[in-house]
């Protein structure tokens, strides 16, 4: 039986629970069980002409971000499509293609549904997937466990945490580079995770400060887009508020209409195209928009030009800082949920696994 220990909700628990999942997956994906299974998949992803990546909501978003991992460092073609969209479309399926669904439950009927297509067209089907025994787990080819232990919140967590970076285990353990180097970079990240856990009240006095605002705008370039997404998936499912993630090149296509001084633009950066996103977030900051920002404590400039800024020391964990980024975007939306008095943990007209359609 799961119970909330010293927390008021699964999900403050589980947000707590990340740094020792990491560690304990790392641990795990050095273990000759799990390096026998990634090498199963290692063996047909190398032949994959295309990598097709299914899921819906934060796995969706979690998709997203392999491609841009198995682009960088496998060089490969990746499809990642919502699942929903995928299994009623005509996609062009080739036999030595691959299908990876990436799954919490391993029960959502439309991730369900695409892997069984992709299973119809002969192709060699994996799991990114926490739950084992689930139907997804069942019809896969092999499974890569997140090792998240049973996720309760409805709003996923740690389980989005653990679904990157086991995908980026894979991505390295294909590019053969997955050595102590990188084991020692997701340590790192569970350290910094620590560090944003203990710096918990900066981020409620921050939601206190803005969370009846009428709208939130999450931005971010590259690895940091997905995290948009996620970031404003989360506040909508919790917070009920408008909130919508864009890649911040896009802005100037449309969202920018909406900046003024009732609008929070919640910018996510990196050491990873610093200076487009600076000058993204200075666009919306001379339209009246609230720019709140999550970086670099290098980024003097960001921090010069947004209302509050929360400074992370990201230069010991690579391409996954948008992981640590996302924590910090957890906690605000925690947050913003709670002064709102919304119940976080079954927020209203969802469930936690979407096993009709
Ligand atoms: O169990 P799954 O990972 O397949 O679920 C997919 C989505 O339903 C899930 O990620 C949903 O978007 C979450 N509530 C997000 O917090």
């Amino acid at each position: 039986v799961s119970t909330k220990g010293d927390f008021d909700h699964f999900m403050m628990k589980e947000i707590h629970e990340q740094p020792d999942l990491i560690r304990n997956l790392v641990y795990k994906y050095k273990s000759p069980q799990v390096i026998e299974k990634l090498k199963k998949v290692k063996d047909k992803f190398d032949k994959a002409e295309t990598i097709h990546i299914t899921a819906c909501g934060s796995a969706w978003h979690c998709g997203i971000l392999l491609k841009y991992y198995f682009e960088k460092y496998n060089k490969k073609q990746v499809n990642i499509e919502l699942a929903s969209e995928f299994r009623y479309r005509n996609p062009t399926l080739r036999k030595n293609d691959i299908s990876i669904s990436i799954s919490q439950s391993g029960e959502t009927i439309d991730t369900l549904a695409s892997l069984q297509l992709c299973k119809e067209e002969g192709l060699s089907c994996f799991s990114i997937i926490n739950t084992e025994g689930s139907t997804i787990f069942r019809e896969c080819d092999e499974n890569l466990l997140i090792f998240a232990g049973k996720e309760i919140g409805v709003a996923s967590t740690k389980a989005f945490t653990l679904q990157v970076l086991t995908g980026y285990l894979l991505s390295k353990f294909c590019s053969n580079d997955l050595n102590n180097d990188i084991f020692k970079e997701i340590e790192n990240l569970a350290g910094l995770i620590d560090e944003i856990i203990l710096r918990k009240d900066e981020i409620k006095d921050a939601a206190k400060s803005y969370y009846n605002k009428r709208g939130y705008i999450f931005t971010g370039r590259g690895f940091m887009f997905p995290m948009a997404l996620e970031g404003a998936l989360k506040l909508k499912e919790i917070a009920y508020v408008h909130a919508e993630g864009y890649a911040a090149g896009e802005l100037k296509h449309g969202p920018i209409a909406l900046i003024d001084s009732e609008m929070v633009n919640v910018v996510l950066s990196s050491l990873n195209l610093q200076e487009k996103t600076l000058s993204n977030a200075q666009e919306v900051k001379a339209r009246n928009g609230i720019l709140l920002g999550v970086g670099d404590i290098s980024d003097k400039e960001l921090l010069a030009s947004c209302e509050l800024y929360f400074g992370l020391d990201l230069s010991k964990v690579g391409d996954l800082a948008g992981v640590a980024v996302n924590v910090v975007a957890q906690l605000f939306t925690y947050y913003i949920a709670l002064f709102k008095g919304n119940d976080i943990d079954k927020p209203r007209n969802l469930a936690k696994s979407v096993t009709v359609e």
